[in-house]
């Protein structure tokens, strides 16, 4: 055996009592600064719509429940064809000054789930307060796909919730890409968020925010295909 270095012969206990989050900074998300509500935003919302709906069954990815991925639901990628999404790019400078936008690589190759269709129902998830990487976008968007769901099934922006009731923050920023890396860690409480501003779920509403931001589906709806809640979301780097 050889010689053992000076110590304890075992590993210190993990801590009983997980440690304080870091507190994030808070700004208040507010419309026409940190987010914005675009409504009537495709003229024929109701072609994406079929389209979607009409797809094969291999056209679609799954997650769970489906498989044991953690992203919820059905995913199916390209959502809008070209000239829907130059529409809502035109849209996205106009609503931000951004001179540009683009689509950052996700490393390694992979896909950033850009242009994307979600097709998640009730039950399938909750909401999951988080940030979306800066290291992949500054804006992100969603376009709700559905004429029939319920208002609180939109988006909701996040703060913190601190033991002893007090409030605090909401954004990431440098040197963290995400709110996992912000934190520290990807295992917090349900109750370590506070729902801070809702936006209504409204057909052919796009919400646009900043990414950095705390934010979740507010939740999920329908049990069929056509019932299920069905959204268009977009990253973009400017
Ligand atoms: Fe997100």
């Amino acid at each position: 055996m050889p010689p053992q270095p000076p110590g304890p012969p075992y590993a210190p206990r993990p801590p009983r009592v997980p440690a304080a989050l870091p507190v994030l900074p808070y700004r208040k998300p507010t419309r026409g600064r940190d987010y914005w509500v675009l409504d009537d935003v495709l003229p024929d919302v109701d072609a994406v719509r079929e389209r979607c709906l009409a797809k094969d069954e291999d056209d679609w990815v799954k997650g769970h429940p489906y498989t044991s991925e953690t992203w919820p639901g059905l995913r199916t990628m390209p959502g809008l064809e070209p000239g829907e999404l130059a529409r809502v790019e035109r849209l996205v400078r106009q609503a931000t000054g951004a001179r540009e936008l683009w689509v950052q690589r996700a490393p390694g190759g992979g896909t950033l789930d850009h242009n994307c269709v979600q097709v998640v129902g009730e039950g399938e998830s909750e909401p999951r307060p988080h940030t979306d990487s800066r290291a992949l976008c500054r804006y992100a968007a969603v376009l709700y796909l559905n004429p029939g769901v319920p208002k609180d099934c939109g988006t909701s922006f996040y703060r913190q919730s601190l033991p002893g009731g007090r409030l605090g923050g909401n954004i990431v920023q440098a040197p963290h890409t995400n709110l996992v890396e912000a934190l520290g860690t990807r295992f917090v409480a349900p109750d370590a968020f506070e729902e801070d501003v809702r936006v209504p779920h409204r057909y052919n509403r796009l919400l646009l925010y900043h990414a950095n931001l705390v934010h979740s589906a507010t939740g999920y709806f329908g049990r069929t295909p056509a019932e299920k809640r069905m959204t268009a979301v977009f990253f973009w780097m400017a």
